[in-house]
């Protein structure tokens, strides 16, 4: 098993837009996707608030937040990404749950109580978890390995794609939708979620593009549905 390393952190950003080259009648809606990308910011896209990991768990040396000194409550987005990022620098630990599967993406639960639960989840490009939300968490992603793609669904302008390289981690509260695949082969991350997943709400199209959420549960592996176009 090759060790976890875990370089300095990255984002890449990429907007889906094509306005050049693009036929006349359809460069006015080219253009507003433009400015709608204009106006994506750190705010509004939570990936792009990404931090260091070592700059995190750096921050927190005096008292790092770990699996063994959880305070026996919820935790908040800060505390979600501390934990993540403390768990994220010990690739030791890690190796032995590391495995790949492009038909069924592989997981590995690390800690599950009342307050917080933590997974490992190892990516490869073919991994896609499909567009879903966390219902009342709030969750911190923790890149250890290669990069995902975190994707954000948008009406009116194609979906906002950002990457999280390794050394990388960012937090979300429970208003947020997202999709995440593996960019690189052999990709790996820690996520943490309070309080812990339950149900999970995954979304579909219609044959009209009409947009549905399905309830499913926790333990059911993220994945687009059928009719998701
Ligand atoms: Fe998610």
């Amino acid at each position: 098993m090759t060790a976890l390393s875990v370089p300095a952190a990255s984002v890449t950003v990429r907007s889906q837009d094509a306005a050049e080259c693009a036929p006349a009648e359809v460069k006015a809606q080219a253009v507003e996707h433009a400015d709608i990308a204009g106006r994506v910011d750190q705010e509004s896209v939570p990936a792009r608030r990404a931090r260091d990991i070592a700059v995190i768990n750096s921050a927190g040396q005096d008292k790092p937040l770990t699996l063994l000194n959880l305070p026996g409550r919820d935790l908040d987005q800060e505390e979600l990404l501390a934990l993540a990022s403390s768990i994220a620098a010990n690739p030791d630990a890690l190796a032995p749950h590391i495995a790949f599967d492009d038909e069924q993406r592989h997981y590995v639960s690390l800690h599950r109580d009342t307050h917080v639960d933590v997974w490992l989840l190892c990516w490869t490009p073919q991994n896609d978890t499909g567009w879903h939300d966390h219902d009342i968490s709030s969750g911190a992603v923790a890149v250890t390995q290669g990069t995902l793609t975190e994707h954000n669904l948008a009406i009116g302008t194609p979906s906002i794609e950002t990457e999280i390289h390794a050394g990388s981690a960012f937090s979300f509260g429970p208003d947020h939708i997202h999709r995440l695949t593996g960019r690189d082969a052999g990709s790996v991350s820690v996520h943490a979620y309070s309080p812990p997943l339950w149900r999970m709400g995954q979304y579909t199209l219609g044959a009209g593009g009409q947009l549905r959420r399905k309830s499913v549960s926790y333990a059911d592996e993220l994945r687009p549905l059928d009719d998701m176009a």
